[in-house]
C-alpha cells in the first residue's frame, strides 16, 4: 500500500538497517526499482525532485506510481517530494497525494530553517504527511543549488545540540544530516571518512530519532569503466564507499538517498547497447535493457542497507 514513513522508520531504527529512498523520473526507472523491491519483499521510498516533477509532469509520475502500489499491494510504499525548497512546494506535493515531503532549508540561516521546517510541519502533519528537514551542509550539486567545497565539507558538518534544538522546535518527522556525504557523481578526490560520531551523539539525546543520508551513492567502478569505456566522459567520479552506507544503516540512519547509482546504471547499459548494436534503434531494446539494469542496481543496494525482506 501507499504509507508514509513512520512505521518504516520505527522497523528500521529497531532492527538496525535503512530504507532505500530512491529517485523517479519516468516508467523505466520506477518499474527496474519497483521489480526488485517486489521480488525481494522490502520497503520503500520513491522520491520525486522538483526538476522529475517539471521533467515527468506530477500527473504522469503519480499515474505511475498508482499502479506500481495497486500491483504489489503487500509493499509499503512511500511517495516522497525530495528537496522541497518552500513552503507552497511542500504545500502542493501534500495536496497532490504525496505522504511525506522534506523541506530542505539546510541553506538558511538556522532560525529561518526553523521557521519555514515548522509551516511546512504544520500544514503537512494536519493533512497526515510526514516532513523530512535538513540541517547542516552537504557538497556537491543538486538542481540550482550549488553545495559547498569538498574542502569545506568537513567545517559543515550537522551540530548534534542543534539538531536536538531543531527536532524539538519543529516537530519535524525525520532530519537529514551532514556527515561528509555529497551529492552528484563527483563527489570527491580521495576516499572521504564520515562522520559517525555525529549520527552517535544525536542518537544519544533523541533516541529513537530517524536520521536521513543524502548524497549516498557511491560510484560503482564497474559502472564508472562501462561508462567511459563505451564512449561517456566521467573519469574522475568518486563516491561514497558502500561499506560506510552499510555502517550508517546499521544506526539511526533509517532512509538514505540513492540517485546517481541508478543514473549510472541506466546511462551505462544504453551506452553498451548503442555502441555494441549501432544498428538497433527501437527505444525498447535499450529502455528495456536500461530498466533491467536498475532492477539489479537496487537488488545490490538493498543488500548494502540491510533492508532486503524487511517488508
Ligand atoms: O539531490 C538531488 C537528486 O539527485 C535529484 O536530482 O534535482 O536533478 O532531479 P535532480
Ligand atoms: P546521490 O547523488 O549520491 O545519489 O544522492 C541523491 C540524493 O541525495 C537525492 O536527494
Ligand atoms: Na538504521
Ligand atoms: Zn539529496
Amino acid at each position: 500500500p501507499l504509507v508514509d514513513t513512520k512505521k518504516m522508520f520505527e522497523m528500521a531504527y529497531k532492527n538496525g538497517y535503512a530504507v532505500g529512498a530512491f529517485n523517479v523520473n519516468n516508467m523505466e526507472i520506477t518499474q527496474g526499482i519497483v521489480k526488485a523491491v517486489a521480488e525481494t519483499k522490502s520497503p520503500l521510498i520513491l522520491q520525486i525532485s522538483r526538476g522529475a516533477r517539471s521533467y515527468a509532469s506530477m500527473s504522469y509520475l503519480k499515474a505511475i506510481i498508482d499502479v506500481a502500489v495497486a500491483e504489489n499491494p503487500e509493499i509499503p510504499i512511500a511517495m516522497h517530494l525530495d528537496h522541497g525548497d518552500t513552503f507552497e512546494t511542500c504545500k502542493q506535493c501534500v495536496d497532490d497525494g504525496f505522504t511525506s515531503v522534506m523541506i530542505d532549508g539546510s541553506h538558511h540561516p538556522f532560525e529561518e530553517n526553523i521557521r519555514i521546517t515548522k509551516e511546512v510541519v504544520d500544514y503537512a502533519h494536519a493533512h497526515g504527511v510526514v516532513v523530512e528537514a535538513e540541517l547542516g551542509q552537504l557538497g556537491g550539486i543538486e538542481e540550482d543549488v550549488v553545495g559547498i567545497s569538498e574542502e569545506d565539507v568537513m567545517n559543515h558538518l550537522t551540530n548534534p545540540d542543534q539538531a536536538v534544538e531543531f527536532v524539538e522546535k519543529t516537530g519535524v518527522d525525520s532530519l537529514a544530516v551532514a556527515i561528509g556525504t555529497s551529492h552528484g557523481a563527483y563527489k570527491f578526490k580521495t576516499a572521504p571518512k564520515l562522520a559517525f560520531e555525529v549520527v552517535e551523539q544525536i542518537s544519544e539525546k533523541l533516541p529513537g530519532f530517524p536520521l536521513v543520508m543524502h548524497g549516498s551513492s557511491s560510484v560503482l567502478k564497474e559502472f564508472k569503466d562501462l561508462i567511459n569505456k563505451y564512449g561517456g566522459a566521467m573519469p574522475d567520479a568518486m563516491g561514497v564507499p558502500e561499506d560506510a552506507i552499510t555502517n550508517a544503516s546499521k544506526m539511526a540512519v533509517c532512509k538514505v538517498n540513492i540517485d546517481t547509482d541508478l543514473r549510472m546504471a541506466l546511462t551505462a547499459k544504453i551506452r553498451e547497447v548503442f555502441s555494441t548494436k549501432p544498428e538497433e534503434f527501437d527505444p525498447r531494446k535499450y529502455l528495456g535493457p536500461g530498466r533491467e539494469a536498475i532492477y539489479e542496481m537496487v537488488l545490490h543496494k538493498l543488500k548494502v542497507l540491510g533492508c532486503t525482506g524487511k517488508a
